[in-house]
């Protein structure tokens, strides 16, 4: 990868998008000659002294992919950015790494002890905002409160995060070569029947990332716990019995972030195999109907139409296997595909695995919320060339969103009997990445992970 030449242009595009960030600032009664990006401080557990693993924010990252607490990033349009690397002299830590040569050739790279001594040699810096979350910092800088994290300028960056430059995309390509690996090595061990703890290992040696270092936790469930949206625990015992698996793991490039679900069929569908077609069929067709809506990716189409499509054909799978008895024109009226489907389709994808800005309509800040029956989508922006999003339809069976449609007195609205059989198979979720291309969208991560097998891997 040219990381040099396109670190280079990528700066360039920054500074022409960063002219109307801060002509946005400007209408809003908000002049900035300055942006002056913290990149936080190190913090410690309650009454510790042990440090929380450091993770440097994604605005500051974007201009500079340096990780290191108390980092000074400095922006003036037109100039070159400026990096302050807070050294420190503490005989706890390793010296600071030295930078790659793409990005020390691209930014004026200074080290200093103390940050706001650095600071303070740059001279006159005119009127300067502060991003970052340390207001003793900006207070150390002289930054009044007023200029700390201003709501216009937040909200011009946010919005303006979602269009990527081609440095940013290529990041986002190695991310989801990086979680290919990691992908392909859990392959391997659910065919063997891994333990969740065991197929986590797996993935963190073939990425070579380590937990702080992923986007977001992995997600590594057998059966029931398939179901569990943000299961967080890594079982160290077998499986038992290992009917149905779900991975939903990323990685990073340079701050960068893949988000990537797969769903496959165990090698022990359980005693006497129940539910066994019905999962297969479940599968395939969330399998079908995850690459129709991906094939739908264009820009200007409105995200909330396609989680609305994203509801309708899960409705329709959902009564072509019987578990939904309505027809399926009225299994959302009658609140049967939510208990279901429970999350958005998808998300933007950057910086943060949930990327800011999705439910913005314009640069400063004007926000659309989701529709009411689907509060969860995170973006209800339209989308546009350059923008990377997420489609990840899910189908799942829940009991707790479930127990009150049982409750609620109408047995014949679902098949209860397959809803009890399916609850043993858990959930079924499958996310790619696209980048929203002039001519349409282009699925990012599919050349590295491969789509679902119908059998298992
Ligand atoms: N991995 C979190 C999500 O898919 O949104
Ligand atoms: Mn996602
Ligand atoms: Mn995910």
């Amino acid at each position: 990868m040219n990381w040099q030449s396109l670190f280079e242009e990528h700066l360039r595009e920054l500074d022409v998008a960063m002219v109307s960030v801060l002509e946005t600032c400007a209408e809003q009664q908000m002049s900035i000659d300055t942006i002056v990006f913290h990149a936080g401080r190190l913090a410690s557990y309650h009454r510790d002294d042990l440090e929380i693993p450091f993770r440097t924010h994604p605005h500051f990252l974007r201009f500079a992919p340096v990780r290191g607490p108390d980092h000074l990033l400095v922006y003036r349009p037109g100039r070159p950015v400026r990096l302050l690397r807070a050294a420190g002299k503490s005989y706890w830590h390793a010296a600071l790494p030295a930078l790659d040569d793409w990005l020390q050739q691209n930014l004026e790279v200074s080290e200093c002890e103390d940050p706001v001594a650095g600071f303070a040699q740059l001279g006159d810096l005119g009127a300067c905002a502060f991003i970052g979350d340390d207001l003793e910092t900006a207070d150390a800088l002289g930054i009044p409160p007023g200029h700390c994290e201003p709501a216009a300028l937040l909200a011009a960056l946010d919005w303006q995060r979602a269009t990527k430059t081609a440095y940013e995309v290529a990041c986002i390509r190695e991310a989801q070569r990086i979680a290919g690996l990691g992908h392909a090595a859990v392959r391997r061990g659910i065919a063997e029947s891994h333990s969740e703890h065991r197929l986590h290992l797996d993935y963190l040696s073939a990425t070579r990332q380590l937990d702080p270092e992923l986007p977001y936790p992995n997600i590594i469930a057998w059966d029931e716990a398939s179901a569990v949206l943000h299961y967080q625990h890594r079982r160290s015992d077998a499986p038992a019995p290992g009917r149905s698996f779900l991975i939903d793991a990323g990685a990073r490039c340079n701050g960068y972030a893949s988000d990537v679900t797969r769903s496959y069929r165990g090698m022990n569908p359980g005693a006497d195999g129940t539910g066994s077609e019905e999962f297969r069929a479940l599968l395939g067709g969330m399998e079908s109907l995850q690459q129709d809506l991906a094939g739908e990716v264009r820009p200007g189409l409105d995200f909330v139409v396609l989680h609305r499509m994203a509801e309708e054909r899960i409705a329709k799978l959902l009564c072509e296997v019987g578990v939904i008895r309505t027809p399926e024109s009225e299994a959302r009226e009658r609140g049967l595909v939510f208990p279901f489907f429970p999350h958005g389709l998808g998300h933007h994808l950057g910086l943060q695995v949930h990327d800011v800005g999705g439910q913005q309509v314009d640069p400063s800040g004007t926000l659309r919320a989701p529709p009411e029956d689907c509060p969860h989508l995170r973006t209800t922006r339209s989308l546009e060339t350059g923008h990377v999003i997420t489609i990840e339809p899910g189908l799942y069976f829940i009991p707790s969103l479930l127990e009150p449609l049982r409750a609620k007195g109408q047995p014949d609205l679902l098949d209860w009997k397959l809803v009890d059989v399916l609850t043993a198979w858990g959930g079924i979720r499958i996310e790619d990445d696209l980048l929203v291309t002039a001519s349409g969208g282009e699925n990012l991560t599919r050349p590295h992970v491969p789509g679902h097998l119908q059998d298992t891997p």
